[in-house]
Order: C-alpha cells, then sequence, then structure tokens
C-alpha cells in the first residue's frame, strides 16, 4: 500500500465552470484518486476554489455582493455541483481559508528571510473615481495604431497591437468609465526567481520521466532570453491576502495583498490544513501528507492541470518551496492536459460558450459526461466535444455494451433460475479462455490507469466490457439452457460475476452506476480482481439479486438535435 497525494489545478471562484475546465483537471484527477483507492492505497485528494484576484472582485460587483459574499456562495454552488458530478475530493477548500492567509505569509516571511524579495518602485494608473490602481486589463481607450475605441491598456483586441495603459487616447476605467486618472507611484514585492534558477535547473533535471512537453516548456522559461525572470508577488487591490511577513506587518506594504498566483498553489497545502480541521485531526496529520520531515518523504505527490498552468506550477510554486528552505514535499508527477473544444469553437467562460457543469446535469446523470470526457480526454493533442460523437458513445459504449449486458443477463436468470444465482455445473473451457482474455485485459487496465493514459484506460475497459458481451453472445445460454439447464446456470452464474467485476473496475469512471450495479447484485464487497478466476467465483449459488432498471437511456436524435440548438449560442 503506498500514500499517494494528489491535487488538481484549483478552480477559479468566478462562476461555475464549463466542461473543458472539468476535463482538464479534476475529472481526470478523480479517476487516478478513485482508481489507487481501489486498489487499497491511501489517497489524499485535494481541491479547492482559487477565490482572489481582479475577476473575483469585478464578478462580486457585476452580481452587486460584497467580495467576501460572493466568493462564499458560489463556493458552495461550486462545491454542489462537484458532488454531484462524483468529484471524489477528501476535502475541497477555499483559498481565502485562515490557513492558507496563515502559510502564505509563512512562506513570504522565509522568502523574505532568505533575501529572495527585493521591493520595486513602479508607476501605475490609479483611479480618483473608483479609489484604487488599475490593472492594464481595467483600462480602456482608443487604440494608438488602429483608431478602435475599446482597446484594453495590455492589447488592442482590434489590431493585436501589444500596448501600454499610458499607450491609449482618451484612457477611462473600465470599471467606472471614468476619465479621472492619474499615474502614481507604487510599490511592490517581487520574487527573485533569477536566484533559484539554477537549484529549479537541477530540480527538473532529476524529473527523468517528465514528458518532455511538461519539461521544455520549464526549460524554454529557465533559458530562453535573459532566463527566468524575478516575478511581482503583491498587487494594490482590496480582495486578497494582506501582505505580512509571517505575523508581522510589512512596512510600506500596507493596504496590498499577495498575486493570486502566489496564494493559489500554497492552497493546495493549506487545503490539507483545512481538511485537518474539518475532520478533527491534528496537525501532525495533514503534515506527514506535506512534510518530507513529519512523514511525506514516502509521499508520492501527482498533479493535474491544464497546459497553460505548467510553467506556474514547474517554476513559479516550486521556487516558493525551494527559496522556503523548508522541507515541503514537492511534485513527483505533474499530468497536464490540453484543450477540449466545443463543437469548432472554444469553449468561453467570458462568452458563455459550451456547456456548463449545471446544465450538463440538468440534462444527464454525471456518468454519461464522466464517460464521454474521460474516453475523449485532450492528452496528446487537443480535442472536441460534437453533439454527434457524444451521442454515438453514450448508445454504443454504456448503453449497448454496459447497459445491454447487465439487463441480459440479469432478466435471463430471472425468468429461468430465479432472483439468485443459480446452481449448476463448473466453468468449461469456454469460460476459462474468457478468464484468460479478461486476466490480460484488467492487468492492461492496470497499466493503463497506473501511467494515467486516459484515454488508454477507458479503451481498455470498453474492450473488457466488449469480452463479456462477446461471451454471452456466444455462449447463448438461452440456447444452451433447452439441452443443457446445468451448463446454462453457469453460464448465469459467470455472467452474474461479470456485472460485480465490472462494477469494480468501472467505479473510478461512472461511479454512480457501479454503485447501481453492485446496490443490484447485493454486494457490498468491492476488493480489486488482483486474481480475476477468483473475482468471478465470489458470487456463489443462492446469492440474491435483483433486476436493476435500466442502467443508460439511449439518446433520441430529437435529444440530440434539441441539445445542439439549445447550446449553440451563448449562456445568459
Ligand atoms: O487556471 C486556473 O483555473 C487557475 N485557477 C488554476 C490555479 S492552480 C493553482 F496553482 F492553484
Ligand atoms: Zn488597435
Amino acid at each position: 500500500m503506498a500514500r499517494i497525494l494528489i491535487t488538481s489545478a484549483i478552480p477559479y471562484i468566478n462562476g461555475i465552470k464549463h466542461l473543458g475546465n472539468l476535463i482538464g483537471s479534476q475529472l481526470p484527477a478523480d479517476l487516478y484518486a478513485r482508481y489507487l483507492r481501489g486498489r487499497g492505497n491511501e489517497v489524499m485528494f485535494l481541491c479547492a476554489t482559487d477565490e482572489h484576484g481582479t475577476p473575483a472582485e469585478l464578478a462580486a460587483a457585476k452580481a452587486g455582493q460584497p467580495v467576501a459574499d460572493y466568493c462564499a456562495q458560489m463556493y458552495g454552488v461550486q462545491a454542489e455541483i462537484a458532488q454531484n458530478f462524483g468529484l471524489s475530493f477528501d476535502h475541497f477548500g477555499r483559498s481565502s481559508s485562515q490557513q492558507n492567509h496563515r502559510l502564505t505569509q509563512h512562506f513570504a516571511g522565509r522568502l523574505a528571510e532568505a533575501g529572495l524579495i527585493r521591493e520595486v518602485v513602479e508607476k501605475q494608473v490609479y483611479s480618483n473615481a473608483d479609489g484604487r490602481f488599475l490593472p492594464d486589463r481595467y483600462i480602456e481607450g482608443t487604440c494608438p495604431n488602429c483608431g478602435y475605441e475599446r482597446a484594453r491598456g495590455d492589447q488592442c483586441e482590434n489590431c493585436t497591437k501589444q500596448l501600454d495603459p499610458t499607450d491609449l487616447i482618451e484612457p477611462r476605467s473600465a470599471i467606472s468609465g471614468s476619465t479621472d486618472l492619474e499615474v502614481r507611484e507604487t510599490k511592490h514585492l517581487y520574487l527573485r526567481q533569477s536566484a533559484l534558477s539554477d537549484q529549479l535547473d537541477r530540480w527538473i533535471d532529476s524529473k527523468a520521466d517528465w514528458p518532455v512537453l511538461t519539461t521544455s516548456i520549464a526549460k524554454k522559461w529557465l533559458h530562453d532570453g535573459d532566463g527566468l525572470q524575478d516575478r511581482g508577488i503583491t498587487r494594490d487591490l482590496d480582495w486578497g491576502i494582506p501582505v505580512k511577513k509571517g505575523d508581522e506587518d510589512w512596512p510600506g506594504m500596507e493596504g496590498k495583498v499577495f498575486y493570486v498566483w502566489f496564494d493559489a498553489p500554497i492552497e493546495y497545502i493549506a487545503c490539507a490544513a483545512e481538511w485537518a480541521e474539518a475532520n478533527g485531526k491534528t496537525d501532525a496529520d495533514w503534515q506527514r501528507w506535506w512534510r518530507t520531515d513529519k512523514g511525506a518523504d514516502d509521499v508520492r505527490y501527482v498533479q493535474f492541470m491544464g497546459k497553460d498552468n505548467v510553467p506556474f506550477h514547474t517554476l513559479s510554486f516550486p521556487a516558493t518551496i525551494l527559496g522556503s528552505g523548508e522541507p515541503w514535499k514537492m511534485v513527483d508527477h505533474l499530468k497536464s492536459f490540453n484543450y477540449l473544444n466545443y463543437d469548432g469553437g472554444q469553449f468561453s467562460t467570458s462568452q458563455g460558450r459550451g456547456v456548463f457543469m449545471d446544465q450538463a446535469l440538468e440534462i444527464l446523470p454525471a456518468d454519461y459526461w464522466r464517460w464521454w470526457l474521460l474516453s475523449h480526454a485532450p492528452e496528446s493533442s487537443d480535442s472536441e466535444f460534437t453533439w454527434e460523437n457524444f451521442q454515438q458513445s453514450v448508445n454504443k459504449d454504456l448503453a449497448d455494451v454496459l447497459g445491454n449486458f447487465v439487463s441480459r443477463i440479469t432478466k435471463f436468470c430471472r425468468s429461468k433460475f430465479g432472483e439468485a444465482v443459480p446452481e449448476g455445473g463448473a466453468y468449461g473451457e469456454q469460460e476459462a479462455a474468457l478468464i484468460a482474455d479478461l486476466t490480460a485485459k484488467v492487468r492492461a487496465y492496470e497499466g493503463h490507469m497506473e501511467a494515467m493514459e486516459v484515454r488508454k484506460s477507458a479503451q481498455e475497459l470498453r474492450a473488457i466490457w466488449v469480452a463479456g458481451n462477446e461471451y454471452l453472445q456466444s455462449a447463448a445460454p438461452w440456447a444452451t439452457f433447452k439441452t443443457d439447464p446445468e451448463k446454462a446456470a453457469a453460464q448465469v452464474r459467470l455472467g452474474l460475476n461479470l456485472i460485480r467485476l465490472y462494477a469494480v473496475l468501472s467505479a473510478p469512471f461512472i461511479p454512480f452506476t457501479s454503485a447501481r450495479m453492485l446496490d443490484a447484485m447485493g454486494v457490498s464487497d468491492t476488493a480489486w480482481p488482483e486474481d480475476v478466476a477468483a473475482s468471478l467465483s465470489a458470487l456463489e449459488p443462492g446469492h440474491g439479486f435483483t433486476v436493476p432498471e435500466v442502467l443508460f437511456a439511449k439518446i433520441t436524435d430529437d435529444q440530440r438535435e434539441d441539445w445542439e440548438t439549445r447550446f449553440s449560442g451563448t449562456r445568459d
């Protein structure tokens, strides 16, 4: 039994996430966590909401709520949807927690003591009407290059020219529209990543098993141009973690907060502390996951994220940890994903394009989505959601293959032998061949799951379902029954045992259906089939079962067309 720490990139608090976000980190992380638990490992699976930064402030303003209230409410919404999708976090925390405040300030203090923080005075645009500094993106004006009137302070959307806020003609606040702006000096803290560059380089070199895609991104940032740049870790905002050195005030930094990307990854650690508090555990209980001097030296730590998050996880967060000089657990493996596109374009939160998690659950149960998303995970390249493909996968894989198998065998047994596993002869040659085939397939499935090869795992699982169907088709107990009821009983016994086996193997992908299958088979024993042959004899003659309701309903053409139209525009 191993101990595995799993974190999923923490979703921004502003709004409900779309299916592209879900498959980009939380869902594959859940698959992995469920699989490892199923194999008897000790797993700590953590996720949280990412609550700071301007987007949270602006979303709250738009909703007409104080930002703390907005975050508390959206946290509740996201937590409930996550639960309804079966995301099995050991804890779903909040980056605004007291634990994260303390830890973030602690790390900043350690970095300052190590001489890794420098103070920089910068010029920034201040809005008198809004009473605040404006980040580049919140200043609008006319583009000096093309005359577009809604150019942003960092870039003109129309002609793509990179801009400085001071380049804009007639600049105004994107928040209030006020033109009463001035340039003011403001002091910020920079993390001296450049000083940690060699240490980071050596750490990355020690990760021989990381995908080239990941290490090449990190290496590019380390070596391109002038090398790794120092990074601003504070902002002039009201909402966030106040800048402090541990418990002490930071002279000159009053009223400022840490940058959201500084405190967000620290929440991975704080989340474990939140877990301890929520479950009546001690500091030692969470530190054994995170402190190598307190038991975490035998923990394997795996992170899941979208590709855009890779630099923060390979460089910025490791710089914080290495710079602290403290024995925190660092990531062992990092699984990153490409993007899922939506029907010929991109999923977009700002434009409300695509299917969002709450909407998905309004039209179909979670397992339909989990199966499609995981079996089409954007691993080696971007992938695309289309309604037609979704309909096909659900109807073929879930309804025709798995659902049909369960329905046929349970109904046939009920009609000929009653609702209990029938007595009958021993398994014969055909059954031995199936068991050998399934043994090989289960071992391959385990290999793919361990390697976090999500699509390959789905393919193998589907092949396992297909093997059972093919067996049933060729053994044809309904025909055997007429001439050799004993043999038919053995075939049915194997079929019923296969349902239990499928429930156990499929649980990481389709946990809700798996639970229904186990319930129908009247079993609570979910032991992993280390020995496939033995597991196919687990249900003994006389063991009662019930015929479950249809596991997966087929998606009709009418439904598909209806949803296609409904989700073709943008969400209001
Ligand atoms: O890209 C995102 O959705 C960010 N909220 C991810 C943060 S991951 C982390 F570092 F905490
Ligand atoms: Zn322009």
